[in-house]
């Protein structure tokens, strides 16, 4: 029995901050943020849009009423959750109306967090075969008006459906991780944006990488030779581009190094519109490579590195599964030029939006027409979302 992703879906908020736009704002080179960080626009999410709106909205479309039924777990992956006690899983399994006998619940280990859900997921369908489990990994990472991390912001969230016989990836049972003590980046519940030592972060993801795909080479030897593509968390592309530089073995032969790094370049195409979505980056890395990627077939064994600040990192692979490219999509880099593009002050104007609470806790919200999931009120202090009617 194969276990891996049986389907795949994404979504990102309807606006978006063009990296030009920025640069000229903050008085930047724009060739630092399209070269230095290869980096070309974001997504912003208004107040309306959260962890719950954006999982809900990259689910719903690739789930049938058969998969509601078989689902019996549903895990989000998240770093900017909205409540310290409920899960964001609860809200979403309520919306995508999913049969009750579930387990539903919220991971963390900051980006690392979905490839710990996959982990877990795995486990499961080891045991329960039958039954599915909807993975969400889902974020809105903040930085901080003029701060070094602000042109690598982002929103958006990946659904990942895993099953027995999967009709997209199937995994391999090689996970290696590593764990190591650092403060690199980090969030105290007291503040909405990350303290990040930004350099010292870069170091311990190329070391991280580094150690944990060496110790993945000695226990699975296997080596760069056995894989098609590599796919790597992406906080920003450009770190990823120096991730595959370090890890390069130049001994390969020019036409597979040729290959690995095109099918780098399709795996950065979605992120270098949409920012950092933290802990589902690693996986917007993979769908754009999946979609975008012109020599990959059945078969091919695939790298996938995952990174969590903190620092929690694992190396694991997935073999691509005969007739994947029917359960992909070809018009996501045209729906992503459809987004609305913010100039500076709404930009600005929208970073800085917060519920304004009445002394009861009540709030309520208009502007959510063109989401597909949206927060339309806080009641009592209880946030209520709808899923949005669209008039056809
Ligand atoms: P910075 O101020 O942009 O740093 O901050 P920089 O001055 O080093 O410039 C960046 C690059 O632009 C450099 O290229 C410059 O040379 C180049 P490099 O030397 O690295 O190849 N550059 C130019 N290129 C062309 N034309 C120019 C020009 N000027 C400069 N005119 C920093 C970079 C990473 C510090 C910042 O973006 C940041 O703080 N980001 C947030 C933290 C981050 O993303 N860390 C990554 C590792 S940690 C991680 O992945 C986990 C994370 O996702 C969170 C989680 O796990 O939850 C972040």
């Amino acid at each position: 029995m194969t276990i891996g992703i049986d389907k795949i879906g994404f979504a990102t908020s309807n606006y978006v901050l063009k990296l030009n736009d920025l640069a000229a704002a903050r008085g930047t080179d724009p060739d630092k943020l399209s070269k230095g960080l290869l980096l070309k626009e974001l997504s912003i999410a208004p107040l309306t849009e959260d962890i719950v709106t954006l999982g809900a909205a990259a689910a719903d479309p690739i789930l049938t009423a058969e998969d509601k039924e078989k689902i019996d777990m549903v895990i989000v992956a998240t770093e900017s959750g909205i409540d310290q006690s409920k899960a964001a899983a609860v809200f979403v399994h309520g919306l995508l109306g999913i049969q009750p006998f579930a387990r539903s619940f919220e991971i963390k280990e900051a980006c690392y967090g979905a490839t710990a859900a996959l982990d877990y997921a795995k486990l499961h369908i080891e045991k329960h075969p039958d039954s599915k489990v909807l993975v969400l990994a889902s974020d809105i990472a903040k930085y901080g008006i003029n701060t070094p991390g602000e042109p690598t912001q982002g929103a958006g969230a990946i659904s990942m459906l895993i099953s027995s016989n999967p009709r997209i990836l199937a995994f391999n049972d090689d996970n290696v991780a590593q764990t190591r003590d650092v403060m690199d980046f980090w969030r105290p519940n007291y503040s909405t944006t990350p303290y990040v030592n930004g350099l010292y972060s870069t170091q311990q993801y190329l070391d991280s990488l580094k150690t944990t795909w060496a110790e993945y080479q000695k226990r699975h030897k296997l080596a760069l030779k056995d894989f098609a593509a590599y796919c790597f968390h992406l906080p920003y592309p450009k770190l990823a581009l120096k991730g595959l530089n370090k890890i390069m073995d130049k001994s390969l032969p020019q036409e597979q190094q040729d290959q690995l790094r095109k099918n780098f370049e399709a795996s950065i195409l979605y992120s270098q519109k949409v920012g950092n979505i933290y802990t589902g980056s690693l996986f917007l890395g993979l769908l754009s490579l999946l979609e975008n990627s012109d020599n990959l077939k059945a078969g091919d064994r695939i790298a996938l590195f995952g990174y969590g600040s903190g620092a929690v990192s694992e190396i694991f692979s997935a073999n691509l599964v005969e007739g994947y490219e029917k359960h992909l999509s070809q018009t996501r880099l045209e729906e992503l030029d459809q987004r609305q593009a913010l100039s500076i002050p709404n930009y600005e104007r929208i970073f800085f939006e917060e519920a304004e609470l009445d002394a009861e806790g009540n709030a309520s919200f208009s502007g959510y027409e063109e989401q597909s999931f949206a927060l339309a009120e806080i009641a009592e202090h209880q946030r209520k979302y709808i899923k949005v009617e669209k008039s056809s």
